[in-house]
């Protein structure tokens, strides 16, 4: 059986006080029902209290949006899955193409993070997703798929089961242009196929797909009524309780 989520990633964005602000107001939106979840992608500095105002939320989850694979060491700047899980944080988003693009993190780099995520006990939400020119030039699907088989396909099977994937076509993320649902579709039902060829069918039905880029209250209940489309990872619209709460009532009605 898999969730349905609808994920909020702040990126950069917001003060402590606007932050804790918008938890607050999300804690006191709808919830999440039966197996699904809300989960909020804060910086690193809300983290700890992100965890501490969900705490008796049980349908709330907090993500990190970034760690290091090591356990500990001389890596400045940067925060183990050992200091997120002592916090109480659940998940954490890797492989973002803003990580890819603006940190140069590689498929190798990303698999060793999953890796790490998995054994410390947290969820990985893997995000793959191909750019403009290679959607145009018609092997997106050929492109994510090197995606999961360099970032993700190395794991076990026990391992695969504990991961989220989000497909967030770079060409859609903040620009306003969302991929049609037909486009979504197409290529969550690829990845599940994908998953079957190597998992076997039974782990491609419990494999949680979130469609990510431009994700807004207005074309949310289009996209998750996708037979593949398991909810959203919201950038923008997940920065106002007035914009998010509308997406998870869109992936709530999906029930
Ligand atoms: P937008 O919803 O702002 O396009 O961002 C999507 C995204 O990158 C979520 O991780």
């Amino acid at each position: 059986m898999r969730s349905k989520i609808a994920a909020g990633n702040w990126k950069m964005n917001k003060t402590y006080s606007e932050g804790m602000e918008l938890v607050e107001a999300l804690k006191n939106g709808p919830q999440a029902g039966g197996d699904d979840w809300v989960i909020l992608g804060t910086p690193a500095i809300h983290l700890k209290d992100a965890v501490t105002a969900t705490q008796d939320m049980p349908r709330m989850k907090v993500a990190a949006q970034n760690c290091h694979y090591e356990a500990s060491g001389a890596f400045t700047g940067e925060l183990s899955v050992s200091m997120l899980q002592s916090i109480g944080v659940q998940c954490v988003i890797l492989g973002h193409s803003e990580r890819r693009q603006y940190f140069k993190e590689t498929d190798e780099v990303i698999a060793k993070k999953v890796k790490a995520v998995i054994d410390g006990g947290l969820t990985p939400i893997f995000c793959c997703g191909e750019p403009l020119h290679i959607r145009e030039e018609g092997w997106h699907v050929r492109f994510v798929k090197g995606q999961l088989e360099k970032g993700i396909f190395g794991l076990s099977a026990e391992d695969f089961s504990k991961l989220v994937i989000a497909y967030e076509p770079i060409w859609a993320i903040g620009t306003g242009v969302t991929a049609s649902t037909e486009q979504a579709q197409e290529m969550h039902g690829e990845l599940r196929k994908l998953i079957a060829d190597k998992y076997g069918a039974e782990m491609a039905d419990a494999t949680s797909i979130l469609y990510g880029g431009s994700v807004k209250p207005s074309n949310a209940a289009a996209l998750f009524s996708q037979p593949d489309v398991d909810g959203g990872l919201v950038g923008g619209a997940s920065l106002k309780a007035e914009t998010f709460i509308p997406i998870i009532e869109a992936m709530n009605d999906q029930a």
